[in-house]
């Protein structure tokens, strides 16, 4: 951390609502910012988690016309959906809400207005590909055609998926619109475009001299993009279903969802301080004061749009703060396959919470655990058995087990006074003070894998402790009653702190850990 912040106002990518959660976006951005949000609790810092659907763009109009549905009978059963299965996954969100909410159509709104009368967007017109028969203007996912590249039939406007080949539409051969079949023709179009060019030198040096910390993947991404140059970004697209941009002419036109969804946290967080104004005080403190600290948890394909487009938003509007970090994950692959909401290659999160109940834990663990922190990971079945097995099982479950029912036996489950401590005792006490220490580190500079490794050695510490002090042996002599008191004092002061330094990755667990010691 740079500076000293007051607080800390925590955002998650909201997901697309064009099909439910699953174990990708848990891994990559909901489990670690839970993570981080919980660890900022535990300390008592002011903290704000920011959560919510994604409900505009391409993804949800494709969605709802290959169903022969509307968008919003799209977006309203998906966010219930995630909403709820969040929720049941104790990702422990202030606010989850959408951006299909007046609120946000409101802000996103007086946003692009705000911009707009300042001049800070550029028009343009250019020719885009227009389906005559539907009467309208084609986004690059609904015009398909022949690949340039590799001569398969059905390449996508923006992307062939057989070679892998980024496309334009006007690349494909024999172009034809997915919603009418027909062929489209070029026509012209004016849109408002936010000239990103403008805003290269301050951003060059607000990111690359002065955000050095920000993890190596994400900073390397922004440095290519600078390095590449930056060019004017349209922020409107020729569709009917988004924010309207708020100008006279501008009938048929939308705000591009990349420029509205971000301004979704902005939302989300008023409609959260609006309605619990006693607990979070005023939206703008969490976003226009400079002492408040903004962290964006987001996956790998979002870098851009967080630590270049939204920023030069932000710094264009003039009167926000600006993300301190950006701890973008790379993405989790399952069973050596990339995951597709597509192709319904998943694990997902609604699914899971009925196939395990009472397991959310287990997953947060293996999550966690195999966290994709640096490079792409992979989840497998077999990693989830084995890490429930051998470590959630046999290393946590196995100490505290032993210690409660220890003290159960001999002590009728009363915790023993502590008498005179060994050497042993005391380094082992000890440990818990380093370890906090190596954990607090590690879970300040997003590194939580480690810092989950890091917790379950405490859990380590106190199996050996037992195995090497065999408490059931000493207690065939009565004359040892006061030893074996100590003893399960210092494996219960471990137990203590194995609760809370898994809160932040296990909370339903440390509830009962807590429970059950009666903390
Ligand atoms: O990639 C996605 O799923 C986008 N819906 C993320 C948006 S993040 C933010 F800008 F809202
Ligand atoms: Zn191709």
């Amino acid at each position: 951390m740079s500076k000293n912040f007051k607080r800390t106002n925590v955002t998650t990518a909201l997901p697309y609502v064009n099909g439910p959660v699953h174990i990708g976006h848990l891994a990559g951005v909901y489990v670690p910012a839970d993570i981080y949000v919980r660890y900022l609790r535990l300390k008592n810092e002011e903290v704000v988690f920011i959560g919510g659907s994604d409900e505009h763009g391409i993804p949800i109009t494709l969605k709802a016309s290959k169903e022969g549905v509307t968008p919003q009978d799209i977006v309203d059963r998906y966010h219930e959906i995630i909403k709820k299965s969040f929720e049941d996954f104790g990702i422990s969100f202030d606010i989850y809400s959408r951006t299909s909410s007046k609120i946000h159509h409101a802000m996103a709104s007086d946003f692009f207005k705000k911009l707009y009368d300042k001049g800070e967007f550029i028009e343009q017109t250019s020719e885009q590909y227009y389906d005559e028969e539907a009467k309208q203007f084609l986004a690059d996912r609904y015009i398909t055609g022949t690949c340039p590249h590799c001569q398969s039939e059905g390449a996508y406007g923006d992307q062939c998926e057989k070679c892998g080949t980024s496309l334009s539409p006007t690349d494909l051969i024999n172009p034809k619109s997915e919603i009418s079949g027909s062929k489209p023709v070029m026509r012209e179009t004016k849109h408002w475009y936010l000239p990103l060019d403008k805003h290269e030198n301050w951003l060059r040096e607000w990111i690359l001299e002065n955000h050095k910390e920000w993890k190596t993947n994400v900073y390397g991404q922004c440095k290519s993009w600078l390095d590449m140059g930056l060019q004017p970004r349209a922020v409107s697209r020729d569709l009917n279903w988004g924010v309207p941009v708020p100008l006279p002419n501008a009938e048929g036109k939308v705000l591009y969802v990349w420029f509205d969804a971000p301004i979704g946290y902005i939302s989300n967080t008023k409609e959260l301080c609006d309605n619990q104004n006693d607990k979070f005080g005023t939206w703008e403190k969490w976003w226009k004061d400079e002492d408040t600290r903004l962290v964006h948890f987001i996956g790998k394909d979002n870098i851009v749009f967080h630590c270049i487009v939204f920023p030069a938003m932000l710094k264009a509007e003039g009167s926000y703060i600006l993300p301190d970090n950006v701890p973008a994950n790379e993405f989790l692959n399952l069973e050596g396959k990339k995951i597709s909401t597509s192709k319904n290659w998943a694990v997902w999160l609604h699914e899971y919470l009925v196939d395990f109940p009472d397991k959310q834990d287990v997953l947060r663990y293996v999550l966690t655990a195999n966290a994709p922190e640096t490079k792409d990971n992979d989840f497998t079945w077999k990693d989830f058995q084995q890490r429930n097995n051998s470590e959630l099982v046999a290393i946590y479950g196995n100490f505290v087990n032993r210690t409660l029912v220890l003290t159960q036996k001999y002590f009728g489950g009363k915790v023993p006074e502590r008498a005179e401590l060994t050497d042993y005792d005391k380094e082992v006490l000890n440990e818990i003070v380093n370890l906090k220490s190596k954990i607090v580190n590690l879970l300040d500079t997003f590194h939580f894998r480690e810092a989950l490794k890091e917790a379950m050695n405490l859990a380590r510490i106190g199996n050996k402790y037992l195995a090497d002090t065999e408490p059931w042996k000493l207690a065939k002599d009565k004359a040892n009653m006061q030893r074996i008191g100590t003893i399960l004092n210092v494996a219960l002061q471990l137990c203590a702190n194995l609760s809370i330094a898994f809160e932040p990755f296990l909370p339903f667990s440390s509830g009962k850990l807590r429970g059950m010691l009666n903390m």
